[in-house]
């Protein structure tokens, strides 16, 4: 399930892509990797920022000019945050798979589509022009569920702070010009018809169930595919960021692990880190300190950290594997240098 957040709560923390962005049908990783870390990650920084700034505010002598200003920006960054992850995690494969362009919905929402709007393609028709026509402006359009209402509604929204009153989005589509200009130009409507080619059902119909209060079994559903199922084997960024900011003995040693048919897609790493190829372990695993924590890192945090993070602690390393990778690292601003490959093992 959708982690919720109870602990600090003075800092909102980025959520790790559930999607593999390398293999989104006809959506590319360009597109994907620059939304996810520039526009949502840019919300989540804002978001955070201007709850600093409020958690400082004089309430008694601040102008009022300035509280409206600082309360507008927070809906609207918070609303931007919300929907943006709402949107990724509607999108991609099952497991490893990428989309096929085929999945059709499961019969738990299916049956509340049949019964809301007469059937999942009166649905679809509906939900797909609403998103069209929002085309050359911005907003977002959005599936919805109306306790008071009772339904399932498709709920056009002019900005991230425009909701129906009391619905619980289960699908939202980003209608803004970033989350399809560098792929498919003007062409929104192209746009649309490829986001409902990669809706990946099994979540959005299990956002479905947990909004109507049933309860879903499979907490896998919201981890990146890979990552170690133990919370204690994981980090966050913000945990890293806050790890390594603290200059002591237990600063953790990071390890960037790098497929080397992924190579092409990379472009910086984390400061002080060294690289190496996973296939390699049992040559850079001597090295390692076991006096040190040590935190493995890839590009989005799957199965080539998860699974040597899962060896290292076979072998009982200190190691944690963090979440949502690289590109998380970025979604919240952390500090990079350029590629460095010459700790990377060959063959
Ligand atoms: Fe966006």
């Amino acid at each position: 399930m959708p982690p919720r957040q109870f602990a600090a709560p003075t800092t909102v923390m980025v959520r790790p892509l559930l999607l593999k962005p390398q293999w989104m049908n006809g959506l590319s990783e360009r597109l994907l990797v620059s939304h996810y870390e520039n526009n949502y990650g840019g919300a989540v920084r804002r978001l955070n920022f201007i709850r600093a700034r409020l958690a400082a505010l004089d309430w008694e002598r601040t102008p009022v000019f300035e509280v409206n200003g600082l309360k507008r920006e927070e809906l609207i960054a918070a609303g931007s945050v919300i929907l943006h992850e709402i949107y990724f995690d509607s999108l991609g494969g099952h497991g490893d798979d990428p989309p096929t362009g085929l999945a059709e919905p499961p019969d738990g929402i299916a049956h509340a589509f049949e019964r809301d709007f007469g059937s999942v393609m009166t649905w679809r028709a509906e939900f797909t022009a609403m998103a069209k026509a929002l085309a050359g402006g911005s907003g977002w359009a959005i599936l919805a569920w109306s306790e008071r209402l009772g339904r399932l509604v498709n709920q056009w929204a002019a900005d991230h702070a425009h909701g129906l009153a009391g619905a619980i989005p289960i699908v939202a589509l980003d209608m803004y010009e970033h989350s399809y200009h560098l792929d498919f130009g003007a062409k929104a409507a192209v746009y649309v018809d490829q986001v409902m080619a990669n809706l990946n059902w099994e979540r959005i119909d299990a956002r479905y169930r947990m909004a109507i209060g049933e309860e879903v079994g499979n907490d896998k559903l919201f981890l990146p595919f890979g990552a170690p199922a133990q919370q204690e084997a994981r980090i966050s960024a913000e945990e890293l960021k806050t790890a390594l900011e603290n200059g002591d003995d237990r600063r953790p040693v990071l390890l960037d692990l790098c497929l080397p048919k992924d190579l092409p897609r990379r472009t910086d790493m984390l400061p002080g880190a060294s690289m190496h190829a996973p296939a390699a372990l049992p040559r850079w695993v001597e090295e390692l300190s076991r006096d040190r924590p040590i935190v493995v890192y890839c590009i989005c945090g799957f199965q080539v950290s998860g699974t040597a993070v899962t060896e290292l602690r076979h072998r009982g390393y200190d190691a944690r594997a963090l979440v949502g990778g690289i590109t998380a690292w970025h979604a919240i601003g952390g500090a990079t240098v350029p590629l460095d490959t010459s700790t990377y093992e060959d063959g």
